[in-house]
């Protein structure tokens, strides 16, 4: 075909340069992995510090590159980086950039280092930087949890199995349930951190390298407890990315289960919730609607990012050592679970700090549904030395009388009750209150207002908030 010269006839049509143009094309990483040019100086400049320190070039070669390295970082921040495909990564780009500044001396950097090593660091770098985020964008959410619980540690709601009515809970007891799991998510990145602090700079390709590098100075520059041992496993070692996108992966699922409560408390059937303005949308068609959107894009969102942990894991299974280019594909979904997160993180943290609750109606609701019923059982058990079985029979009962008349439990008249077993007198009506039934819930991690306000307590002490006077 005359139109199309330069490529293959069969299937080159949308490219115009033959299998070359697919070949760069699929090679470049610079359109993702110019995120990681911060990474990409830092880890540059201590490994040309350490170079000059070493003796492996001049000390005024190594304070040229330096200072060159600088300044390209300085236009990278003033205009961006340039997104050339034929230079195909961050470190060449910046690299070719270097040796148009200083000229040649710029090629003694990659001197002791392949590109194996360098993204390894630079990744490691960037992939850390993501958790530590993480971990205060979560430490904002506990304390905003932390704060509406403590307002509503006394606040009656129902409290749901198989979403039914199930027992009375407070909203404080709720709320501090996802300040549980945000802890352990928390404690996930922490440690997930911790294991991945080691710095692979100095591996080269694959096998080390001859050159007398000093590893343990590049570690400790870079912020590394110290370098790792392998360096096979320096160059084609993931785990890291895998860590940060399982306990993101756990993480989102967390906040997707916060993010449905508040759909649900939000719809107008249950009506426990009025969302922020700033985080709800209108309907184009229906004046009336205030829809759920960001708790909606949450929910959303954490399956995209089990999404990227899953390409990642797919991507790295198989992979023999050391580095293969499939590894190149590691970074997208890492960059894409981060940003997912992040918003997520911020957008649940805004609808628990501003979200205005409406606790008449969720007492109201605690009031329907029999969730006392227990407590009657109980009751049974305690006064009258019934076995709990036997109890709970006698209370099935009272409910199917009580449900007949369409009343609650505690409108049943002591004549009724008597009628279902004698050993009941008056006193239970004080068991059968909703106030009653949490109060009751005093065992440890239980659902009482004083056993709330006590984890509230721990809580804000251990994020080190100022005890509110
Ligand atoms: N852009 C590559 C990546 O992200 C850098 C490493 C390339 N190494 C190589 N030997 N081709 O994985």
């Amino acid at each position: 075909m005359s139109d199309n010269s330069g490529s293959n006839q069969m299937w080159g049509g949308r490219f115009a340069g033959g299998p070359s143009a697919i070949m760069r094309e699929i090679n470049a990483s610079i359109p993702f992995d110019k995120a990681l040019w911060r990474q990409d100086i830092a880890a540059s400049k201590a490994h040309v510090d350490m170079l000059g320190a070493q003796g492996i070039v001049s000390g005024e070669d190594a304070a040229l590159i330096a200072d060159g390295l600088d300044k390209v970082a300085a236009e990278y921040e003033a205009n961006g980086v340039p997104e050339n495909w034929d230079l195909e990564d961050i470190h060449m780009t910046t690299e070719s950039r270097l040796a148009e500044l200083i000229g040649p001396a710029a090629g003694r950097l990659h001197t002791a280092r392949s590109r194996n090593d360098q993204v390894a660091t630079d990744f490691r770098l960037w992939v850390r930087d993501a958790m530590d985020q993480a971990e205060l964008g979560l430490r904002q959410l506990q304390v905003a949890l932390v704060s509406r619980a403590g307002e509503h540690a006394g606040s009656i709601m129902p409290g749901f199995t198989h979403l039914q009515t199930a027992q009375p809970v407070t909203l404080g007891h709720h709320l501090m349930a996802y300040y549980e799991m945000i802890g352990r998510d928390r404690s996930r990145f922490a440690d997930a951190r911790s294991r991945m602090n080691r710095s692979p700079l100095g591996a080269a390709a694959l096998a080390g390298t001859g050159f007398p590098i000093d590893r343990f100075r590049t570690a400790e520059a870079l912020g590394f407890d110290g370098p790792t041992d392998n360096s096979l496993d320096s160059v084609s070692d993931r785990d890291f990315a895998l860590d940060y996108l399982m306990a993101a992966a756990q993480c989102s699922l967390h906040l997707s289960r916060l993010a449905e409560e508040f759909i649900i408390w939000a719809s107008q059937p249950f009506g426990f919730v009025t969302l922020p303005d700033s985080l709800s949308t209108g309907s184009s068609i229906m004046p009336q609607k205030k829809n759920p959107d960001a708790a909606e894009l949450v929910r959303g969102h954490s399956g995209r990012i089990v999404g990227c942990l899953t390409a990642l894991m797919i991507t790295m299974k198989g992979l023999p050592l050391a580095y293969s280019k499939d590894m190149q594909d590691d970074k997208p979904p890492v960059f894409e679970a981060a940003s997912l997160l992040a918003l997520s993180i911020a957008a649940m943290t805004g609808m628990v700090a501003e979200a205005k609750f409406r606790t008449d109606r969720m007492r109201a609701a605690a009031e329907l549904g029999y969730a006392t019923a227990t407590d009657l059982a109980d009751w049974l058990v305690r006064q009258a030395n019934i076995p709990f079985r036997e109890a709970h029979h006698i209370t099935g009962s009272a409910v199917k009388l009580a449900e007949s008349r369409g009343i609650a439990l505690d409108q049943l008249s002591i004549e009724d009750l008597k009628g279902i077993d004698a050993r009941i007198d008056d006193r239970v009506y004080a068991a059968l209150s909703v106030e009653a039934s949490v109060a009751a819930r005093c065992s440890h991690g239980g659902t009482a207002p004083d056993e709330v306000r006590k984890r509230v307590a721990q809580a804000r002490a251990a994020l080190g908030l100022e005890e509110s006077a």
